[in-house]
């Protein structure tokens, strides 16, 4: 009871969400419409979150006594992306990826913009490999995106994959590519961890993604891998059908000339003993 009421306490004297001494003071009525004034560069980008042209206050709050202005989140960044977007479920989706699961979408988007498709924090493949390739050094934490920290013991103990030194091979077999390649799925778009990876959730096992080619659900391998062969192969063909069309056209020419060749003399008749 007693507990509770402490308890209660604190989180009254919390919000809003991890407010932070606001730089620069503010007037009590400052209009948020004004905030890009200093912060243009979250409307800017090639890939700004629709979110944003519904004002700062959409997600912080602004609250200003006397000098001090202090400002922060709604509610947690996590929670704050949940009332907008819906999140996986395992029962209806399979496997959710763990900081996925966790909410630790800011880890990956950021809210307001970047340059990457849907606001990512760095382009693929880096996103997936900030955390799944190993570090020469880890200490008490390791840096991800936009100074965001995730202790070594964390680290750690995420599944790490092993490329080459160009980070274009080696996963998950052999010399396979993981980037750099053109993807035979999606004309026009390269191979990176979101041809095999799903990014929050999957029906199976590692995140694999199912794939559709021709109509039918398959295992991504084979579809790539049956794209890749008929690709080849038409690409065969497209070479045999040019040879053939220039052995006739050469032949023709041949037939129309009168020939320049030397003619082979007559084979002497064998003279049979
Ligand atoms: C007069 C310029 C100015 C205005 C207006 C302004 N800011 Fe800032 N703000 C800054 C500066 C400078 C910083 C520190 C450097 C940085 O993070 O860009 C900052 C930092 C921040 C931060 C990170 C630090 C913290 O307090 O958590 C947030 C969030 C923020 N501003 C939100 C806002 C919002 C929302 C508004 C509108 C209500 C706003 N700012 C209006 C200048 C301004
Ligand atoms: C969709 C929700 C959302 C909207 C809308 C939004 N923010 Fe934020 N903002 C966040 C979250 C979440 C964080 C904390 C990110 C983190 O923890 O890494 C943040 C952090 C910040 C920061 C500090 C860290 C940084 O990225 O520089 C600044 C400054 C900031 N916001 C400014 C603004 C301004 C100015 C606007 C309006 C133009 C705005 N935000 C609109 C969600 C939002
Ligand atoms: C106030 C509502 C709102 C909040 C809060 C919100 N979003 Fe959005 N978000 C939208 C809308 C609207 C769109 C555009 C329609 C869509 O793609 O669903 C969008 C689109 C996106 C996209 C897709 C962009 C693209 O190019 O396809 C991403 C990624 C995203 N939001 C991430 C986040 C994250 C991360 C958070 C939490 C920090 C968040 N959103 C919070 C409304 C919101
Ligand atoms: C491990 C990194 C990662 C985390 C964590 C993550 N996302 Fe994403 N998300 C991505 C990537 C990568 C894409 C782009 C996928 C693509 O290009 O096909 C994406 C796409 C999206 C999109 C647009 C496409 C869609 O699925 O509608 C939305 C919205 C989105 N994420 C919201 C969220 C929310 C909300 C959270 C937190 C609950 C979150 N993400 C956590 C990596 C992540
Ligand atoms: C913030 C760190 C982080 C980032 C960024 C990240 N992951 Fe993960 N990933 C994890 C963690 C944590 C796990 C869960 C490890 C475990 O199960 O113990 C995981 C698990 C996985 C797994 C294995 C799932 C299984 O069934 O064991 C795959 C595959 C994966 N991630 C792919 C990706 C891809 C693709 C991206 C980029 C879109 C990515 N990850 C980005 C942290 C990250
Ligand atoms: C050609 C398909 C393919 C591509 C591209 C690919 N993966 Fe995988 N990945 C797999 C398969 C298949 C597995 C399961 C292998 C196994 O269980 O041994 C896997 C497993 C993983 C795991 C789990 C490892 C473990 O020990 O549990 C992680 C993490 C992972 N991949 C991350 C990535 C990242 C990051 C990228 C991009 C750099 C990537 N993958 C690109 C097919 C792929
Ligand atoms: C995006 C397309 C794509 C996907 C998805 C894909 N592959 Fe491949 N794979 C290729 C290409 C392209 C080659 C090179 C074949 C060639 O030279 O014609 C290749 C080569 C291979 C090889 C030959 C040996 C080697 O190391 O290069 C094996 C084995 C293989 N893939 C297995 C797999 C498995 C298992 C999966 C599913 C986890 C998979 N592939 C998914 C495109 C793909």
């Amino acid at each position: 009871m007693i507990c509770f009421f402490f308890y209660a306490l604190w989180v009254w004297a919390l919000p809003p969400q991890q407010a932070a001494e606001h730089p620069v003071a503010l007037a009590a009525d400052f209009d948020a419409a004004q905030c890009s004034e200093c912060h243009a560069e979250k409307q800017q980008g090639k890939h700004v979150h629709s979110a944003i042209a519904m004002g700062c206050t959409a997600c912080h709050t602004v609250e200003t006594k006397g000098e001090t202005t202090r400002i922060g989140l709604t509610m947690p960044a996590g929670e704050i992306c949940l009332t907008c977007h819906e999140q996986a479920k395992a029962e209806k989706d399979g496997m959710l990826h763990r900081p996925y699961e966790q909410k630790r979408c800011v880890v990956c988007h950021d809210p307001h913009s970047s340059e990457f498709t849907a606001q990512t924090r760095a382009p693929m493949n880096a996103l997936c490999l900030a955390c799944h390739k190993e570090r020469a050094e880890v200490g008490e934490s390791v840096e991800l995106f936009a100074g965001q920290k995730l202790s070594g013991e964390e680290f750690n103990q995420i599944p790490k994959i092993g490329l080459d030194a160009t980070l274009k091979f080696g996963h998950p077999m052999g010399s396979h590519k993981v980037a750099d390649a053109p993807n035979p799925l999606q004309a026009g778009e390269k191979i990176s961890c979101l041809t095999c990876h799903e990014n929050h959730a999957a029906a199976r096992e590692k995140l694999i993604r199912t794939t559709e080619y021709k109509g039918k659900k398959m295992d991504v391998c084979d579809a790539c891998h049956l794209a890749n062969d008929e690709a080849n192969m038409a690409e065969a063909q497209k070479r045999a059908d040019e040879l053939e069309a220039q052995r006739q056209k050469e032949e023709q020419m041949r037939s129309k000339q009168p020939s320049t060749m030397p003619q082979k003399p007559p084979r002497p008749k064998d003279k049979k003993p």
